[in-house]
């Protein structure tokens, strides 16, 4: 077998994009773009993955982790002198080396296995992934002779007006052979426009050797983007949104409306899930079959079981479990875990707490760092008083307990099973099982009153 090799592109600053993250970091759908250059060359099959790292190296590294070997370049000095840097781990090598860019996320491992099978079949030295682009400005474009044979690749900023006519651009993928690549790439200049070591330049020099070179012509025009400003980054988005759409009504999820709804790269629904307009889920969330999620809600880094309705609302790190609910307009934030059959109404806040199955939270509520039994009733504007403006307390409340409208639970408290808490109280005690705690004033009727008073 072919040893296989891929070196990613990614130590630019991205100064197009005007931003203090460095380009390759940013997200699409969720996620990095380098990540999912990544995940798709690995996909694709690698023996050796090596990221070329510059401009907030250990930042990348930390994304990618093991997943990739580095490679670091200290100065920028062109996409030539990046591929340059990997020579130490892989010159000597015999094989097929992809050099891909970190900053084109939308390309797949289908795509990458096209060309290296291309680039095989057609006995190449080097095979350069190509699409015809509408409009072309800003890449390289591909240049042919009479024969329709690649000759070698020029930069917008080098062409001249008939070559930047040409439509047929560089996706800046590309397959070498190995030792050919770390060869030529010791005689690519810098006399070019941007007096960089251009990558491009080696087909050329390949060519002059007298070397075969190919070129790919991919039929997914949408997958050639590379993002380098804020424009392309926003498109990359959609047309990563709109495939990862497309997977999930595949997979038998109802978007109600698929160009309204936003949904990352790693989300995984159950089918039967209908999800309505505007709608976010985020990063590393799990959703049952058969859940309804309401317009505007936004789930991220949560699990949701089956038949779960979320409307109006937000899920942020929390667990959900089969048949509860919440919503409209309520809240849960990180670590939240909702049990079987749990009601949760509107505008209730929950953070940092547990509700066992079967548990009722209807009205205006804040719950937080507390730990709920089964079959508890809490009251409208219950608030659960965890803060005494230094540290954080928990509450505990057992099974069957019945919580009054208004009251406050002043944390630490523990409220055994079975016991009741009357309305309007503000429990600072432990209640045993069995009792009703009431903890407020007598109320106090003055007879003939009303006729004592102006009006
Ligand atoms: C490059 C290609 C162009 C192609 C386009 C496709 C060159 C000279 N041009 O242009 O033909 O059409 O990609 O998207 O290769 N990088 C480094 N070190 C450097 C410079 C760049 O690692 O010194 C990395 C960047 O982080 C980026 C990638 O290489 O991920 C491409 O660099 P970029 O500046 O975006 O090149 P383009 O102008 O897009
Ligand atoms: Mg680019």
């Amino acid at each position: 077998m072919t040893q296989r090799y891929a070196i990613i592109l990614a130590a630019g600053q991205g100064s197009r994009m005007k931003s203090k993250l460095y380009k390759v970091l940013h997200p699409v759908a969720g996620k990095p773009m380098v990540e999912h250059v990544v995940g798709q060359v690995e996909e694709a099959g690698s023996d050796r993955i090596v990221t070329i790292v510059g401009f907030g190296a250990e930042k990348v590294k930390e994304h990618l982790g093991t997943r990739s070997e580095y490679a670091l370049q200290e100065e920028q000095l062109g996409t030539g002198h990046a591929v340059l840097q990997a020579e130490a781990l892989l010159k000597d090598k015999e094989g097929i080396t992809l050099v891909i860019c970190g900053d084109t996320p939308l390309l797949t491992s289908e795509t990458l296995n096209d060309l290296f099978d291309y680039h095989q079949e057609k006995g190449a030295k080097a095979t350069i992934l190509t699409a015809v682009a509408e409009d072309p400005t800003g890449y390289g474009r591909v240049l042919r002779d009479d024969l329709g044979i690649v000759t070698r690749i020029v930069e917008q900023k080098d062409a001249t007006s008939e070559e930047a006519r040409v439509q047929e651009i560089n996706t800046g993928t590309y397959c070498f052979d190995n030792k050919m690549l770390f060869d030529a790439l010791t005689k690519v200049g810098t006399a070019n426009a941007q007096g960089e070591y251009y990558l491009p330049d080696v087909i050329e020099i390949l060519k002059s050797e007298g070397q075969i070179v190919a070129a790919y012509r991919m039929k997914n025009l949408d997958e050639a983007l590379g993002v380098n400003d804020r424009i392309a980054l926003a498109e990359a988005g959609r047309t990563m949104r709109k495939r990862i759409n497309r997977k999930h009504m595949q997979n038998g999820v109802t978007l109600i409306d698929p160009s309204n709804t936003y949904i990352d790269v790693d989300v995984q629904i159950g089918s039967d899930t209908v999800i309505e307009a505007g709608v976010l889920i985020k990063g590393q969330t799990i959703i049952g079959e058969d859940c309804f999620i309401g317009a505007n809600s936004e789930i991220s880094d949560s699990k949701l079981g089956d038949r779960i309705r979320v409307t109006s609302s937000n899920v942020e790190q929390s667990v959900m479990a089969n048949d509860s609910n919440i919503g409209p307009y309520s809240h849960l934030r990180p670590n939240s875990e909702i049990g079987e059959r749990v009601h949760i109404g509107n505008f209730v806040e929950v953070k940092n707490a547990t509700l066992a199955e079967d548990t009722k939270v209807g009205h205006l509520t804040y719950v937080g760092d507390a730990d709920l039994g089964k079959n508890i009733n809490v009251g409208c504007g219950t608030i659960f008083v965890n803060y005494d403006g230094k540290n954080k307390h928990r509450a505990t409340v057992g099974d069957n307990v019945f919580v009054g409208c208004n009251a406050n639970l002043i944390a630490p408290v523990t409220i055994e099973s079975n016991s009741y808490i009357a309305a309007g109280s503000t429990i600072t005690d432990d209640v045993p099982t069995g009792n009703l705690a009431i903890a407020r004033a007598r109320q106090e009727n003055k007879a003939d009153y009303y006729d004592r008073l102006p009006h």
